[in-house]
């Protein structure tokens, strides 16, 4: 017997329940400019090779670009960073790099000023699931600085307790 999908109202609800860092990802669009989404859905996959993964929804504009496949940056937010995630989520995508600070990884994708850390990936798998994407990258390098990250909770953002 197939049970039915969990009410919409519901799944929202139950999704709200798990804490997570905010990520900021990054990549260029087929014409070469930067596109970057804002993206809780990070995950890590795999040590050996290392990968990871990050669900991105079929209309979103930097899905277009990481479709493409090539090369993309996880940024993860740091807690003073909120209106970099609510720009990442919000502005229209043209506006989103104008007059922020950022410099360029290896294969020339933007990485983001203050951001705690930052994962320079290859595509290594995409996967059409339901409508979404998920993209699996391999790790082929990044940074990573001190200080305390971005959460976000139940619909908010908040910081780790001192
Ligand atoms: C906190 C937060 C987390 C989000 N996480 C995701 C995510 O994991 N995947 C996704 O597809 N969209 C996510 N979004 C929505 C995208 O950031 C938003 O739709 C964005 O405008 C897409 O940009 P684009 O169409 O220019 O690519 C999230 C938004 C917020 C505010």
């Amino acid at each position: 017997m197939t049970l039915p999908d969990a009410d919409p109202t519901l799944f929202r609800l139950l999704l709200g329940r798990f804490a997570s860092g905010v990520t900021v990802v990054t990549a260029r669009d087929p014409a070469g400019h930067p596109v970057g989404m804002t993206a809780t859905s990070f995950a890590s996959v795999s040590l050996a090779p290392p990968l990871i993964s990050v669900c991105v929804d079929q209309q979103a504009e930097t899905h277009r670009a990481l479709r493409a496949g090539g090369a993309f940056v996880v940024n993860f937010l740091a807690a003073d960073q909120e209106t970099l995630s609510r720009r990442f989520a919000a502005l229209p995508s043209a506006e989103r790099f104008v007059g922020l600070g950022h410099r360029f990884s290896p294969a020339g994708i933007p990485v983001l000023d203050g951001a705690l850390a930052h994962l320079e990936c290859e595509c290594f798998a995409a996967h059409e699931l339901g409508d979404h994407t998920l993209f699996v990258g391999r790790v082929t390098g990044g940074t990573a600085g001190d200080g305390r990250p971005l959460l976000y909770y139940s619909g908010r953002y908040s910081a780790l307790a001192e």
